[in-house]
């Protein structure tokens, strides 16, 4: 290991960062992250924080998680690779398929395809989604539709039903045939409703005209995360998904739920579909399910897709999709490990109430700090404080005030994420209540510091 001045005279030097601009990343170096022990990380320079970011929305069982250590370990040894193309599998992945599938049938959900990561299980839903249509010769269902604010990952599929101009922008012309439609977010909306219910119908009756201008027959799927994440945490009203679940079925259009960052329990249920009472036609997902510790992710898939696809004779049903680490077994391995351990854990239920600590501690912040304009939260551990520089006009924050409020709240023992105006909340589910009053303290601190 190279020594402490190395790390910092190299740091951002030789390497570019994701979602940062390179030359930002040299005028201001990140944080060099060294070590991480039960739910704290510790930096170069020796400072230990409380990590509420929970690595990036992944470590949900900490970082000393040691079933999880052992068991990809130990699959190292055993088998450190195979490949599930056709015609080989492994017996981790086999054992894998087989929990999800139990753990994932409230759901409805009953088949895994394997993935390296979120995207590329946003991207293989994508695809099962047109070719399902396909199968069942509705070769016209090519388009999607998704919500502004949605976040689906970077691929270009991913980043055409993608909801923020940042991901899209520079990259553009991205996949024709996508359309968004206003996301439940009560602070700022095209409707000026403030009310989430009126909100959520309006946001419905919005996709009911999206679907009668782009032509049902026309949309292959829906896609949305159940609570908006990386947009900056949007918890819909309780009627919003099932509401988008009674009119897809309406009009022939899957559901696709992303859960990257909801399934495994950060909504306080363990699945943020469930979380609404939602049977979704297929569910992405990724991070939690090996604790970040492996790039791993599994598209889960409904009976109702399963059947067109293992019935058919045309041979159209051939899935053409597939990544050299699909069913990798040391991801394999780790998942189960992890599987068990948040099950053990019931992690779901410590989320819910954690998260309603937090949440309760936003809210006497946002009484004391004029610079809170919205606290969103109250399902689990995902949260998001909006900041804004005056609160009659929203007028959103400026980029060295928040990194000032980051830097005061980092010193104060607390690692959180900034993102525009957003401070992120989502530390591992496995949290104490005085690690939840902790984080509290520690934004308290970061507010003072600009007064
Ligand atoms: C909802 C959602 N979908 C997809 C992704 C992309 O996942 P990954 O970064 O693992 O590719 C993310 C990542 O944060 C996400 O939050």
């Amino acid at each position: 290991m190279k020594d402490e001045n190395f790390l910092k005279e190299n740091n951002a030097r030789h390497m570019w960062h994701p979602m940062a601009h390179p030359a930002d990343s040299l005028a201001n170096p990140p944080k060099i992250v060294t070590g991480g022990s039960g739910v704290r990380i510790c930096d170069v320079d020796g400072h230990e924080t409380i990590d509420a970011v929970g690595g990036l929305w992944n470590v949900n069982l900490g970082f000393s998680c040691q079933p999880v250590k052992d068991a990809i370990a130990a699959q190292l040894e055993q088998l450190p690779y195979y490949s599930t193309f056709r015609g080989t599998s492994n017996d981790a992945v086999i054992e894998l398929s087989y929990m999800l599938r139990e753990f994932f049938a409230p759901d409805g959900l009953t088949r895994a395809f394997f993935t390296s990561g979120g995207s590329d299980s946003v991207e293989i839903s994508l695809r099962l989604a047109r070719q399902y249509h396909k199968i069942r010769g509705e070769e016209g269902r090519t388009k999607y539709l998704s919500l502004k604010k949605g976040y689906h990952g970077t691929h270009t599929g991913g980043a055409s039903v993608n909801g923020n101009a940042n991901f899209r922008t520079q990259y553009e012309p991205l996949m024709p045939g996508c359309f968004h439609i206003p996301a439940p977010y009560t602070y700022r909306n095209p409707f000026n409703e403030s009310d989430p219910e009126k909100l959520a119908q309006l946001c419905l009756s919005a996709l009911e005209d999206e679907i009668a201008f782009q032509g049902a027959n026309t949309i292959a799927a829906f896609i949305m995360e159940p609570i908006l994440g990386a947009g900056g945490v949007i918890p819909p009203h309780p009627s919003f998904m099932p509401g988008v679940r009674e009119i897809c079925d309406r009009h022939g259009i899957l559901l696709i739920a992303d859960e990257v960052i909801t399934a495994f329990g950060r909504t306080g249920s363990w699945t943020g579909s469930r979380h609404w009472g939602v049977k979704p036609d297929m569910s992405c997902t990724a991070k939690a399910i090996t604790n970040g510790y492996f790039p791993f992710g599994a598209v889960m898939i409904s009976d109702r897709i399963v059947e067109v696809f293992e019935t058919d004779t045309t041979g159209r049903a051939a899935i053409g999709s597939g990544y050299t680490y699909s069913g990798h077994p040391v991801g394999a391995a780790a998942a189960i490990a992890c599987l068990k351990e948040t099950e053990r854990l019931k992690v779901n239920e410590n989320a819910a109430v954690r998260g309603d600590e937090i949440f309760a501690g936003l809210q006497n912040l946002q009484a004391k700090h004029e610079v809170i304009g919205n606290i969103r939260g109250g399902h689990g551990l995902m949260c998001a404080l909006e900041l804004v520089s005056d609160l009659d006009s929203k007028t959103p924050i400026d980029k060295p005030t928040a990194a000032k409020i980051y830097e005061a709240t980092y010193d104060a023992g607390v690692m959180v994420r900034i993102s525009g105006p957003n401070i992120i909340l989502s530390p591992p589910l496995v949290i104490t209540a005085q690690d939840a009053s902790d984080i509290v303290s520690a934004l308290d601190s970061g507010f003072e510091a600009i007064k």
